[in-house]
């Protein structure tokens, strides 16, 4: 297979490559990334270090005529999107460029996908789409409905039907996985996890939203991408797959966990305002893929975690040097918003 691979240099795109060229040793890849701030430069050499003769990288947006131009040039039979803007507290604060990449760049590359000999398309996409549920509610199935609370859902939801849309309409190769919160190694510190793992490796406070009684469906980002690999050789056409590893739990629970672990005091966390909207529960009903595909998750959510905790111990440099990035191009972002208005979408 020839795939492009989008938003490659994120957490699990990064993920996804690493377990492609590992485990499928005739497969050639390439990495359409725009770098942004999720993005880190020793990923996209770590990658290239992996399988060299097998793998390229290109710098640029999804939203571009580029991808046609890797269609053709690489014969591209297959793509998997990862590229997106993730974080939903930045989704309140600018919309407009969640909506430029989750859903003006996934128009794009549906477009090409189509012009240029119908390329399989898979987009990875979210369980925020349905929205929140209460403590007595079951978990969401395919079937359930979209009620997505933040701007970020809201555009991968947009996506979702969008690539649905097409699979009815033109008849596209489309497939969509929704999975539930990942965690592991070289996932950006602004997400909870290696956000609490780096605050309380430094002696930081730990800001927990509301009451901190949030709870999210955790799985390893390993399960994750073979999951993916999965749907996208066996699964059908046109068709949801959800992919969750069962893992409830509330965020102070993890977080006590994590300050247990690095034997840090509790008086780090510090209670901060709820964010607006703020889902209250997800749980993913994964037993399609489980029952179709045969997909199983491998790994339990305290070995998960341990890993990942001893990724961020042992990489302190990696994850500095990506905030400090992220720092530079925050004010660089927000100067350039002067210039460049939303309401010009
Ligand atoms: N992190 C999770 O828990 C989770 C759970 C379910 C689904 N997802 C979905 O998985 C995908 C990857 O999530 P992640 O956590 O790895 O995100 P991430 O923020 O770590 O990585 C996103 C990557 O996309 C790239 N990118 C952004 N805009 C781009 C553009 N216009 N063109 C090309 N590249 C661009 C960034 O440079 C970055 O490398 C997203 O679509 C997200 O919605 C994430």
């Amino acid at each position: 297979m020839n795939l492009l691979i989008t938003g490659g240099c994120g957490f699990i795109g990064s993920h996804f490559i690493e377990h492609l060229l590992r485990h499928h040793p005739d497969y050639k890849v390439v990495n359409l990334d725009a770098m942004t701030y999720a993005a880190h430069p020793q990923t996209k050499e770590f990658l290239q270090n992996l399988a060299p003769s097998r793998y390229s990288f290109v710098h640029g947006d999804i939203g571009s005529a580029l991808v046609g131009e890797i269609i053709k040039t690489h014969d591209i039979d297959t793509i998997v999107n990862f590229a997106a803007e993730s974080h939903v507290d930045r989704s309140i604060l600018d919309p407009g460029s969640f909506v430029q990449t989750n859903v003006v760049g996934v128009q794009n590359l549906l477009y090409w996908a189509r012009k240029l000999g119908n390329v399989r398309f898979v987009q990875v996409s979210t369980d925020e789409v349905y929205g929140s549920l209460e403590p007595s509610d079951a978990s969401f199935t395919e079937h359930s409905h979209l009620v997505p609370s933040s701007p970020y859902s809201a555009s991968k939801a947009c996506a979702d039907l969008l690539a649905l849309s097409c699979f009815r309409t033109f008849r596209q190769e489309i497939v969509i996985t929704r999975c539930s919160n990942n965690f592991g190694p070289r996932q950006f510190p602004e997400k909870l996890l290696p956000l609490v793992i780096a605050n309380a490796l430094e002696g930081k406070s730990i800001p927990v939203y509301g009451d901190g009684r949030q709870v999210r469906d955790w799985i390893f980002v390993a399960d994750h991408c073979k999951a993916i690999d999965q749907v996208m050789h066996q699964g059908k056409l046109g068709e949801v797959y959800n992919i969750s590893s069962n893992q409830e739990v509330p965020n102070l629970e993890i977080i006590s966990k994590i300050l247990q672990i690095l034997d840090k005091p509790a008086s780090l966390i510090t209670f901060v305002k709820d964010r607006p909207a703020h889902d209250r529960r997800y749980a993913l009903n994964s037993n399609k893929i489980r029952q179709q595909l045969g997909w199983v998750p491998a790994t339990g959510f305290e070995e998960g975690l341990s890993r990942t905790i001893h990724w961020y111990i042992e990489n302190s440099a990696w994850w500095k040097q990506l905030r400090d990035k992220a720092f530079f191009d925050y004010y660089t972002a927000n100067y350039k918003a002067k210039f460049t208005p939303e309401a010009k979408l």
